[in-house]
């Protein structure tokens, strides 16, 4: 029997649907939860590979584009951002038509095509243009690749997943550096953008061997096909229950209105709060312009490029930390101490700018690159990989595709935002003001997530049978500083937000109270 689908669904990554302890035990599954890991590290290594390129190509541009200015160099950066916000936008509504696993593949060969106009791009005009093809893949990667894996991987690994992804996005970064480092004596910016083709081709060929989201396939009424998946990729047990819960899920499915609803408004608040701190607080700004920002403080190139590879070294280094502390000791301390840390490393750099001036020489310049290591390095460690993990844990299941889109969208514009005034505002403010700048922004996010954000460390993925109770432990009630227990499907719909503080109802079913 062929269902039609009624309206084409949000972006669901739905919550793990089994309680039966679920491992990579049998060969078939353990290949797949390879290949998911792999589908992962790819779409991660381009979106780090493509964004980070551009700060060493930028250096070369020049030479065959002559007469670029701080304002077509922060265009050229900036423009794959906009790609970006349009390909996330749209990435959803394509893969809930097509499916999963095409958009995936036509992800990738929007990438090669991208890559390939910027490596030949014959004058400026094109490689905006190729910047802006990129940047469709690079948005649609970071919303599909997650919502396939999110459906299709084993629900133990999925959070695993998440961070993975994480490490995968600072591993292309670092790869673009080491690369930009080593192609700095040819200055062949060509070859810079032209192998991340060499991903993207992966990326392609591995799909192909992929099957379609098993999810996907039961919202589109095609259950056999979906079983025959998941058997080969779960337990036997769990493959009726799973199936029957997906269609209970896709049949509760929320619109954008459910967005609007005041009991999900404050997670909605906090989601795209992180995503624009994320961004405002300046981490692409050092990401992208680092090499452009240390040649005009008077290094060499070489010298430029190579302290970037070190920035690209501990922002993997810490977001290897992150992973194996963020199960730990919890998200919050991560975010908190992350995020002080990251003041401190731009007052470092504001600092020495003002005390220094502009040209920086001896140790003024080693504070500055000690101040820019400190604050990647408390980024890579906290607000890097606590926001991706956040959005994906603090929305009730059923809105949680929707929101998720949302909050990565948000990342993008804000990034763009950022990244288009930067040379701007190092021209209209100087280097000190603007480092002081995103200190101060780093401050008020620090306040913000204080109050704001809360623990989802021992969060309960399923709703309890009592309401009042998250797994062992009661609700929270107080302010998120005090939650030991998270669970977004009770709890944090339950909550009744308020705009100052964070108070809890737990009377009733919060499912009934909002309507799902
Ligand atoms: C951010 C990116 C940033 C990267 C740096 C990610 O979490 O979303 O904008 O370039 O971290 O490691």
């Amino acid at each position: 029997m062929i269902i039609i689908p009624r309206t084409p669904t949000p972006p669901p990554i739905p919550a793990p649907v089994s309680t039966v302890p679920e491992g990579p035990s049998a060969p078939g599954i353990r290949r797949h939860v390879l290949w998911s890991a792999a589908i992962t590290a790819l779409g991660g290594l381009l979106f780090g590979y493509d964004t980070g390129v551009i700060s060493g190509a930028l250096l070369f541009i020049g030479k065959d584009f002559h007469g670029l200015t701080s304002t077509s160099k922060e265009l050229l950066t900036s423009i794959l951002l906009l790609g970006a916000v349009t390909g996330a936008l749209f990435a959803g509504k394509i893969a809930d038509k097509i499916g999963r696993r095409r958009t995936v593949l036509a992800t990738a060969v929007v990438f090669v095509v991208g890559v390939a106009l910027a490596a030949f791009s014959p004058d400026y005009g094109v490689l905006l243009l190729a910047r802006v093809v990129i940047g469709l893949a690079v948005g649609s990667a970071s919303m599909v690749v997650p919502l396939y894996i999110g459906e299709a991987a084993p629900p133990r690994i999925r959070g695993a997943l998440v961070s993975f992804n994480q490490l995968a996005i600072t591993s292309g970064i670092l790869a673009s550096y080491l690369v930009d480092y080593g192609l700095a004596s040819s200055q062949n910016w060509r070859l810079m953008f032209g192998l991340a083709a060499i991903p993207a081709a992966a990326m392609f060929v591995g799909m192909l061997f992929q099957h379609e989201s098993p999810h996907w396939l039961i919202t589109q009424g095609r259950e056999d096909e979906a079983r025959a998946v998941l058997r080969q990729v779960r337990d036997d047990s769990d493959v009726d229950a799973e199936i029957a819960e997906v269609r209970e899920l896709s049949a509760r499915t929320s619109t954008a209105r459910d967005l609007l609803n005041p009991k999900i408004r404050h997670a909605l608040t906090i989601g795209i709060s992180l995503a624009v701190f994320q961004q405002i607080t300046g981490i692409n700004t050092i990401i992208y312009y680092a090499p452009t920002l240390l040649s005009s403080a008077g290094f060499g190139h070489s010298a430029a490029l190579l302290a970037n590879v070190v920035n690209g070294g501990v922002n993997v280094g810490m977001t290897i930390v992150a992973i194996w502390l963020l199960d730990r000791s919890g998200r919050r301390p991560l975010l908190l101490t992350g995020t002080a840390g990251m003041a401190v490393g731009m007052v470092m750099v504001a600092l020495t700018f003002l005390i220094g001036g502009s040209h920086l020489h001896g140790a003024a310049a080693y504070v500055a690159i000690g101040g820019l290591l400190v604050y990647t390095g408390s980024f890579a460690v906290g607000l890097g990989p606590v926001f991706w993990l956040l959005i994906s844990e603090i929305y009730p299941v059923t809105i949680r595709g929707r929101a998720m889109s949302v909050a990565t969208i948000a990342n993008w514009a804000a990034n763009f935002v950022v990244t288009v005034s930067f040379l701007t505002l190092l021209g209209a403010i100087g280097n000190d003001g603007t480092f002081f700048l995103f200190g101060f922004l780093t401050l008020v996010a620090l306040g913000y997530f204080a109050r704001q954000v809360p623990e989802t460390k021992n969060r309960s993925p399923r709703c309890p049978a009592n309401p009042s109770r998250c797994g062992s432990r009661t609700c929270p009630t107080r302010r998120p500083r005090r939650t030991r227990c998270w669970c977004a499907d009770c709890c944090w719909a339950s909550a009744a937000p308020t705009s100052t503080s964070w108070r809890t109802a737990t009377a009733g079913h919060p499912r009934a109270a909002i309507g799902w």
